[in-house]
């Protein structure tokens, strides 16, 4: 499950392909022509502002031969136009030319770029390749609901971290799923909480976790992941949107988007900064010396403890869910 290519290419079909993806904040996307780039397992996707300041969104790729259209992951702009042979595309997905391309009658209707379903809660944004999923607010209800205390509109956008992490994609979120790990793995972290209370709540596809602060933390407030590959970390002062987002079957990125109540308050700001990426590259570190594990053969399969990782198996059973297994 963690490292043969086949199982990969069949949750890109049973699982990225038909899940709500984070795919950008609507802090990027104000104006008419803005548009971000999002790429995940194998797919390029931009959702651009429309006129009327609705959102769009399209597969990145040209109706010609395939080719791509927007190569940065944020922009401005009336027009797409291929990079390959210079078709321009409107921002609303229609063809509007096909350069010097000798067809005087092409039918420029016929060859509009092929939409992709976008929907926006509190500001961020989500897209979904099937045409059939449930409603994002329906599908999210649970994982939204556990926000509705939470001060999201108050936090602004600050910055992105991306960290690559040779895994599978399930290794990162098998980790996320417990604080089992804690006291060995996350020394600084382990100063800042009860380790030893911290629990995890299964709700409808997603997980709530929880574990007394020791004064002085940091690490307060609401840490929640939602199937299959988004957290929502709130703190005090601001948030950090996680995404475990997967390259192939053994590489994934981790990025990290940061917003804070008060971007001038820099010396605050830049600690809970440092404490993420100190637990980054403790995860990184103890998941990729797994994934090597999980290579070598020799592990088949293993047990779960029923007081910390009730959180693991809810996603190992969602998994299973989606591939009919
Ligand atoms: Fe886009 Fe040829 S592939 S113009």
């Amino acid at each position: 499950m963690y490292t043969d290519a086949s199982v990969y290419r069949r949750e890109r079909d049973a699982v990225f392909a038909r899940q709500w993806q984070l795919a950008a904040f609507r802090a990027q996307l104000q104006a008419p022509g803005d548009y971000v780039r999002h790429d995940f397992a194998g797919w390029s996707i931009v959702v651009v502002v429309q006129g009327d300041s609705t959102l769009r969104a399209f597969h990145n790729v040209c109706r010609h031969r395939a080719g791509p259209l927007v190569a940065d992951e944020h922009g401005c702009g009336t027009t797409f136009v291929c990079r390959y042979h210079g078709w321009a595309y409107a921002t609303d997905g229609r063809l509007r030319s096909a350069r010097d391309f000798g067809v005087d009658d092409l039918d420029l209707d016929a060859y509009g770029l092929v939409g992709v379903r976008v929907e926006e809660w509190r500001g961020l944004v989500f897209v979904n390749l099937d045409p059939d999923a449930a409603p994002l607010a329906d599908d999210h209800r649970g994982f939204f609901a556990a926000f509705a205390d939470q001060p999201l509109e108050a936090f602004s956008y600050s910055h992105r971290l991306r960290h690559a992490v040779d895994v599978n994609w399930k290794v990162y979120c098998d980790n996320y799923g417990e604080g089992y790990h804690v006291p060995l793995v996350h020394p600084e972290l382990n100063r800042e909480i009860v380790a030893k209370e911290y629990r995890v709540a299964v709700g409808d596809h997603f997980c709530e976790h929880s574990a007394p602060a020791r004064d002085g933390a940091i690490n307060t407030g609401r840490w929640l992941w939602r199937y299959p590959n988004l957290a929502l970390n709130v703190y005090r002062g601001g948030m950090n949107v996680e995404r475990f987002i997967p390259l192939d079957v053994s590489r994934t990125v981790v990025v990290y988007d940061y917003f804070f109540r008060d971007l001038d308050a820099h010396a605050e700001n830049a600690e809970v900064v440092r404490l993420g990426c100190e637990i980054m590259d403790e995860d990184r570190a103890i998941c990729e010396a797994v994934q090597r594990n999980l290579e070598s053969g020799v592990y088949e399969t293993g047990l779960l403890s029923p007081r910390h990782e009730n959180g693991v198996a809810a996603f190992q059973q969602w998994v299973r869910e989606s591939l009919s297994l």
